[in-house]
């Protein structure tokens, strides 16, 4: 784990669904990492490993069926997993907020845009009415809304779907949190203003000191923003390090495979290499190592042991067999040690 001060230290974190018949989704599975005071930890993984659920866990944002099991979630020492929901009501929105993957989910549909940007700066910040307003078409020009004047007057439905990601975004940065988890925020916005976006989040981190969470497919934007990866496969988290080591010298099969799979814009289409099989259904979870029936180093003990997430080195962690004494398998498979 990262030596740095954290303002965020999740540890053996789980969430499930509780569905009809007896059938628990454990969606997060022992989670455990850290988000190092003003830097950007990115979270990566194949669609279902967990990342939204995690980040919805750390807002307490799960309700029924769902609901947190165990674990911690230390902000700045407080467990928000015992904090109650009058706590947790000072903290979202404020000091903790959030992009959502779904705009819709978090813009009331009864307060105009400029009410719900407003709100921030008139209560958090104490700006009178008229410097709040001012303050509210700066924010919604920064994130590439035109005619802010006049939009800050409708109503969430009345906007696209890429400018109500936008108005989030607005109202995200407003508060000056100091924790910003972002949840594939620009997968729906064309290309410049993603990077526009990226960069204004980026300057508010200079800024504020602000630490980041970013979810995002895109591993480009990972190497380009994160300083930390934390790597996700069925609920558990795979390997954690810094970003330039995970690049470099990825370890974990699993991530190999995503470097391998996921484009990348310094690679060309014909390249990529799909992970073979799929992610195991969660009523039919391998014993051992989740990734073992995918991998292609995988021996018995990986089949039948879960291997612990074990400290490797200062800032790095990984979960898998073949980095421990009692690795059994192919001793060349261990090509992904370090580089001097
Ligand atoms: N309301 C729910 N009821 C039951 N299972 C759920 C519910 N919400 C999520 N899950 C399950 O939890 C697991 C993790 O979901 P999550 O949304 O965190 O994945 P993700 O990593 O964010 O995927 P993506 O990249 O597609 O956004 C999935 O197996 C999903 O089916
Ligand atoms: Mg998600």
């Amino acid at each position: 784990m990262s030596k740095e001060n954290s303002i965020l230290k999740i540890n053996n974190l789980q969430t499930s669904f509780f569905l009809e018949g007896d059938n628990e989704v454990k969606a997060v599975d022992g989670v455990t990492f850290d988000v190092p005071k003003g830097k950007t930890l990115g979270i990566v993984g194949e669609s279902g490993s967990g990342k939204s659920i995690t980040a919805m866990s750390i807002l307490k944002l799960i309700g029924h069926p769902g609901k947190i099991k165990g674990g911690e979630i230390l902000f700045n020492d407080q467990n928000l997993v015992e904090s109650s929901e009058k706590e947790m009501r000072k903290i979202r929105g404020n000091r903790i907020s959030m992009i959502f993957q779904e705009p819709m989910t978090s813009l009331n549909p009864v307060y105009t845009v400029g009410q719900q940007i407003s709100e921030s700066y008139s209560i958090h910040q104490g700006l009178s009415k008229k410097e709040s307003k001012k303050k509210v078409i700066e924010m919604l020009k920064l994130v590439g809304i035109p005619s802010p004047e006049k939009r800050i007057n409708q109503y969430p439905f009345e906007l696209s779907g890429g400018m109500r990601q936008r108005v989030m975004i607005a109202m995200a940065l407003a508060c000056r949190p100091e924790l910003l988890i972002a949840d594939e925020p620009t997968t729906a916005l064309d290309v410049t203003i993603q990077a526009q976006i990226l960069e204004l989040i980026r300057e508010l981190q200079d800024e504020l000191g602000m630490s980041v969470i970013f979810i995002t497919h895109d591993l480009g934007v990972v190497a380009e923003t994160c300083d930390y990866v934390a790597v996700m496969y069925c609920g558990k988290v795979v390997e954690y390090a810094d970003v330039k080591t995970l690049f470099k010298n990825p370890r974990h099969p699993y991530t190999v495979g995503l470097l391998n799979s996921l484009p990348r814009s310094d690679m060309d289409q014909e390249e990529l290499i799909p992970i073979k099989g799929t992610v195991p259904s969660p009523d039919d979870m391998p014993e051992g190592c989740r990734f073992a029936p995918r991998c292609p180093f995988a021996t018995d003990l990986c089949r039948e042991k879960l291997p612990n997430l074990d400290d490797i080195g200062d800032a790095e962690q990984i979960r898998c067999w073949i980095y421990t004494d009692e690795w059994d398998g192919d001793p060349e498979v261990k090509v992904y040690e370090p580089q001097k």
